[in-house]
């Protein structure tokens, strides 16, 4: 990403610049010349919706901070007014509020991307911890984010959260008092939330840049797993997956769109349209869907400390992830018997989730313990043990065998354009 220039531009501006900072060749090489695998499907381009998706939240929210204000007494009805006499107010607020469910629902299919393809094992083990660390911000940033409109999911979605941390032996009452910033969650809660929500996604900006410099480094995995071998393995990234990328964000702002327009609150609770109320707890307290598979695990366990130690866990396990897994062969597509747990993994996550959303009582409790207990068994046992005992399918001999065997057909989008590219790239 530094370095000098290798590239002799003839515009005498352009090398006057370059020569001295050499950010204009740093750009061509990573985004646009850069080799990428020809092979990359659909899934690759979660990448590029969400360095969108973040852009997106950052200006969205400068802009509905200028109407905001973070005091107990005026939040809510502030946000009333960005919906009312703002103008355009309504369509930045949802574009905001609709923004950070469809910026969870790509990194999750990101995430499951990466866990299907392998692309957590070596040498990117530090692209996917870095990964970690952004869904970790991302999800402090949003559970900050939904206490600023003051609602009563706001306030007793804060209260439980900051609650939890009360189950740490000794400390455990101080250093919920010190988030509180007093002896329950109040405008100091409120004034603190509102600048940290306001810097983390600068934080995530900084974070993101780190991922996408490490993975700059080995270059990008594929869905074969197979390395590159030759320049015929890859295309330039422009146009081949510039145009790709593109398509697929037209594609996922039509979603987006539709949400933002024709079902705006469909995300939301609609508790948070009452104003928040400390001597009324609502009859179910329940956080954004994408925190509900955590929150199920946090109540499948009947300990207070063991289900907050749980819930970090189960984020925690992924960490570890590059080292459980213990297959020499990255990809699912080569692994049957992989592919089978990868599937049912999601569907327990999925189930996790609509528990999640249950209350806590009779069946539900029963099922959230088993379906957690399988989230630990697949990382810990089942990923650990695969390794060693799957019988694995023989891997191509490089990509673009492996693409031209195929036809060009399903997964290989840019095959078409791939023969006459590797003397762009010299
Ligand atoms: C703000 C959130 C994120 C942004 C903007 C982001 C951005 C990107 C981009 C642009 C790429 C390259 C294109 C692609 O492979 O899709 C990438 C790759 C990757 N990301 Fe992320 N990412 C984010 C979150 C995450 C998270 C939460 C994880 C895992 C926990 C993760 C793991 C990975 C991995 C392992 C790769 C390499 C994929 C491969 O080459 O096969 N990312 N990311």
């Amino acid at each position: 990403m530094s370095g000098h220039s290798t590239y002799h531009y003839k515009n005498p501006v352009v090398r006057w610049i370059d020569s001295r900072l050499p950010i204009i060749s740093a750009m061509r090489s990573n985004a646009l010349d850069f080799p990428t695998p020809k092979n990359l499907n659909y899934f690759w381009t979660f990448g590029g919706i969400l360095t969108l998706f973040l852009a997106i939240q950052i200006v969205t929210g400068i802009v509905l901070a200028m109407h905001y204000t973070p005091h107990v007494d005026l939040a809510f009805a502030s946000v009333e007014h960005i919906m009312r006499d703002v103008n355009y107010g309504w369509l930045i607020r949802y574009m905001h509020a609709n923004g950070a469910s469809f910026f969870f629902i790509a990194v999750y299919i990101h995430i499951f991307r990466g866990l299907y393809y392998g692309s957590y094992k070596a040498p990117r083990e530090l692209i996917w911890m870095i990964g970690v660390v952004i869904l970790l911000l991302m999800m402090a940033t949003a559970f900050m984010g939904y206490v600023l409109p003051w609602g009563q999911m706001s306030f007793w979605g804060a209260t439980v959260i900051t609650n939890l941390f009360s189950a740490i032996p000794l400390v455990g009452t101080s250093i919920v008092e010190w988030l509180w910033g007093g002896f329950a969650v109040g405008n100091p809660t409120l004034n603190r939330f509102f600048s940290l929500h306001y810097l983390l996604p600068f934080v995530l900006a900084a974070v993101v840049f780190l991922h996408i410099w490490a993975l700059h480094v080995p270059g990008n995995n594929n869905p074969t797993g197979v390395d590159v071998k030759s320049k015929k393995d890859t295309v330039p990234f422009h146009p081949y997956y510039t145009v790709k990328d593109l398509f697929a964000i037209v594609v996922f702002l039509v979603f987006y769109a539709a949400f933002v327009f024709y079902m705006p609150n469909f995300l939301g609770h609609p508790d948070n349209y009452i104003p928040a109320n400390p001597l009324v707890t609502p009859a179910h307290i329940v956080p954004e869907w994408y925190f509900l598979p955590f929150y199920a695990i946090l109540r499948a366990i009947p300990d207070k400390l063991g289900g907050v130690l749980a819930m970090f866990a189960s984020i925690g396990v992924l960490f570890l992830l590059p080292w459980l897994d213990t297959s020499k062969i990255r990809s699912a597509t080569f692994r049957p018997l992989y592919r089978q747990f990868f599937w049912i993994l999601v569907l327990v996550c999925i189930g996790l989730g609509y528990l999640g959303a249950m209350p806590a009582e009779g069946g539900y409790v029963i099922a959230a313990r088993i379906l957690t207990t399988y989230y630990f068994v697949h990382f810990l046992v089942i990923l650990p043990l695969l390794g060693i005992f799957e019988k694995t399918k023989p891997l191509p001999p490089s990509i673009s065998e492996s693409v031209l065997a195929k036809g060009g057909g399903a997964g290989s989008a840019v095959a078409t354009g791939a023969a006459a590219a590797p003397e762009r790239q010299g």
